[in-house]
């Protein structure tokens, strides 16, 4: 249920001490990426700790619709039997990618260079999120896009028969707009170059150096400075996807801000285009560890330890932090609240263009339950009340967002009064065993209305 079926209300109500082992799912960028790189590649890709939430199951549908075969053999493990670079088929149906932006931007970017022609769908929040910031570079291999007014979804994408490579600087920092142009300079001849003034997750370029693409990164003073070498023959790979550090996130600010919380989270992807919240954390005073720091799969990765902090403080986010933390501020601004003093968060406007508009979404919730937010386009700032201080008692609006949902879930845990949400149904399109996880560590939640 990704808010395609019946809304499910949620609450949580205030609990003792969160204890024990939080065994989150596989991440999802990376769970996106193994299938299609996986469908891209001639042979069999096979996949453990994928995470089996709704939107990674929609790309592996699609992934179906161009014809791989994309194989469940159970707990996490996936083969998927690739057509190789250029040999996506044209679907018979419209691509539903549900409720994921990087589904449909990844998958537009991989069709983009085929000569096929794809109509994407979504869900109410897909459809009304921004294309152009990749049909715009798309268009520059001759790809050709039509869709509703503001470039929004649905859309058709009649894919470049003979395309050209593209020499693109990424105006906006996003990853999946990156990765989109670097999916569709696979299947341009020559080299396609990306650049990028601040560095986004680079989970793309290091799958495509695991797949046997020649891929090189640059530091420069225009920024990161991605080289493709294209039509390359793509090598199957073995992939172990790490657990997601922004599932882990959930766990992680609930023993934080719940007194007497002990809890380990283990396996944790730590790639630091990912791990700014920790960082930011462990500023504001929480008692957070890494134990067992590893590699894995290529990425690093670590038990993460998280208990309850009393003394947090706010702090002034650095705006050059955000593209590591991006998913994570809903959260930590749940944290903040409980923090003494102003959390201030910079240079953020990405927010307002992902499932929902994030700011807005957690500033009236936020509000509504008794905390203070002021707000600009590209920035906002919440002004804590410190450990059991705050009221909470309200029931919020998701507004089809999986992190919303889950970030007032969490907040629900350390408030006077319980916290609800309109409609939880979104989690599970990234974390579809949040609430046994977080039942066997302790909180108190409810399928129900207040
Ligand atoms: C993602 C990139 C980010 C992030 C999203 C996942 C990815 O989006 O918010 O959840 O896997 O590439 P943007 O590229 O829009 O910043």
């Amino acid at each position: 249920m990704s808010g395609h079926g019946t809304p499910i209300p949620m609450i949580s109500r205030p609990c003792g001490p969160l204890s024990g082992e939080a065994h989150v799912p596989g991440d999802k960028s990376i769970s996106h990426r193994a299938l299609i790189l996986g469908a891209m590649a001639v042979g069999e890709t096979k996949i453990t700790g994928l995470l089996e939430g709704e939107d990674v199951l929609d790309t592996g549908k699609a992934m179906q619709a161009f014809g791989a075969q994309v194989i469940n053999h159970g707990a996490g493990t996936w083969s998927v039997h690739g057509v190789g670079v250029g040999g996506f088929a044209e679907p018979d149906n419209v691509i539903d990618c549900g409720n994921s932006g990087t589904g449909v931007r990844l998958i537009m970017g991989a069709m983009a260079t085929c000569p096929i022609t794809v109509t994407f769908a979504g869900d109410a929040s897909l459809n009304g999120r921004p294309m152009r910031r990749v049909t715009d570079p798309l268009a520059l291999f001759g790809t050709r896009a039509v869709g509703r007014e503001g470039g929004r979804l649905p859309m058709t994408l009649v894919g470049a028969a003979d395309p050209v490579p593209v020499r693109y600087a990424v105006p906006v920092p996003s990853a999946q707009v990156k990765s989109a142009v670097l999916l569709a300079g696979l299947n341009a001849p020559g080299k396609t170059v990306v650049i990028e003034k601040e560095a986004t997750r680079d989970h793309t370029e290091r799958m495509l150096q695991g797949f046997g693409a020649i891929l090189s990164v640059e530091e420069t003073d225009e920024g990161r400075v991605i080289t493709l070498d294209g039509q390359p023959e793509l090598r199957p790979q073995t992939i172990i996807v790490p657990r997601d550090p922004s599932s882990a996130a959930f766990p992680v600010c609930a023993a934080i801000i719940t007194p007497g919380s002990d809890v380990l989270v283990p396996n944790i992807g730590l790639n630091p285009t990912r791990a700014g919240l920790f960082t930011t954390l462990q500023e504001m005073g929480a008692d957070l560890t890494f134990e067992n720091m590893r590699e894995e799969g290529g990425e690093p990765v670590a038990d993460l330890r998280a208990k309850f902090s009393p003394d947090l403080r706010g702090i002034a986010v650095p705006p050059a932090r955000a593209a590591s933390m991006i998913d994570e501020y809903p959260v930590l601004s749940v944290v903040a609240s409980f923090a003494k003093g102003i959390t201030d968060m910079q240079g953020v406007k990405e927010l307002r263009v992902k499932e929902s508009d994030r700011i807005d979404a957690m500033a009236k919730g936020l509000r509504a339950a008794g905390v203070q937010v002021d707000e600009g386009p590209d920035w906002w700032r919440v002004t804590g009340l410190g450990h059991g201080n705050v009221p909470g008692g309200v029931t919020v609006a998701s507004q089809l967002d999986h992190r919303i949902a889950m970030a007032f879930m969490v907040m629900g845990m350390a408030t006077h009064k319980p916290m609800a949400v309109d409609d939880g149904s979104p989690i599970a399109t990234s974390f579809p065993i949040f609430e046994r996880l977080m039942g066997d560590l302790g909180a108190d939640l409810l399928r129900d209305s207040l």
